[in-house]
């Protein structure tokens, strides 16, 4: 991979998140149509539809050769090398609801590795991006992680699964965090959380059972801002997993949601 790939790769899928995002906002005045998915909580709007295809129909004009996962259904093989994994509205119940934090997160993987990632939360004016190696920026400003050192005077960011049982499980592991940080945020979209990470808004983040287009440009987006982006064990954010946080604060953030039984969520 070069440095030049990725940043052809942003160069691309940029304009494309910022531009839906912009429409995502002239949208938040007219009607929404909502169904649901998983569970009833769970929703999609024709926007979300709207928008999955419309990134992917950016991606396949400029990349015709490269694969393409989104949350909508999107499941194109490629053969490039090159595979989106796309969220087209992560934070939709923000959305729904006409609040910020709904985003546009697009991240580009090369051997399973994100090589460039762009986050738009319109309604902030928030464009994030980073590429492998290449650092993380806020509109095109380099942005770095917090540097607390004492987990207690942190404020934490996590969310919440479409599943009661979980939910269940998650306030449970939130009761054990709380009293041992300074505040917790649920800002509803995981990319953004990740984002925040990076740019020192939120301390720190966990969330567990994160689908891959949530967290693929994120990771790499908070990676890049000197965060540490790990699951449970320190090992690969994964689906089941995730935690960003800075060097300082990763050792003892680990520690509380190993002693909650976090990862068991
Ligand atoms: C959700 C948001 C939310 C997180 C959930 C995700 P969606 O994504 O990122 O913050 O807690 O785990 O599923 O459904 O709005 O794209
Ligand atoms: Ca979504």
């Amino acid at each position: 991979m070069t440095d030049r790939l990725a940043d052809e790769l942003l160069a691309v899928a940029r304009p494309l998140a910022e531009s839906v995002g912009q429409h995502l906002v002239e949208a938040l005045a007219s009607t929404r149509t909502i169904v649901t998915k998983s569970t009833s909580t769970d929703l999609v709007t024709e926007m979300d539809t709207w928008a999955e295809r419309t990134l992917v129909d950016g991606l396949l004009a400029a990349r015709p050769d490269d694969g393409i996962l989104g949350e909508e259904g999107a499941d194109i093989a490629g053969t490039s090398g090159v595979v989106w994994s796309i969220d087209p509205i992560d934070g939709t119940v923000n959305f729904v609801h006409g609040m910020p934090g709904f985003n546009v997160s697009m991240g580009a993987r090369i051997d399973g590795e994100t090589v460039a990632a762009v986050v738009v939360s319109p309604l902030h004016r928030d464009t994030f991006t980073a590429t492998l190696g290449g650092g993380a920026a806020r509109n095109d400003e380099p942005i770095r992680c917090s540097e607390l050192t004492d987990l207690r005077r942190a404020v934490v960011g996590t969310g919440f699964g479409y599943d009661p049982a979980r939910r269940r499980r998650q306030a449970d592991v939130l009761a054990a965090v709380i009293p041992q940080v300074a505040d917790v945020r649920r800002v509803g979209a995981a990319a953004l959380d990740l984002c925040w990470v990076a740019c020192g808004r939120l301390d720190a983040y966990w969330e567990v059972g994160l689908n891959d287009w949530d967290h693929a440009a994120g990771a790499l987006i908070a990676t890049e801002a000197g965060a540490i982006c790990t699951d449970l064990d320190g090992g690969a954010v994964t689906v089941a997993f995730a935690m960003a946080a800075p060097p300082a604060l990763a050792g003892p953030l680990r520690s509380v949601l190993h002693a909650a039984d976090a990862a068991a969520v």
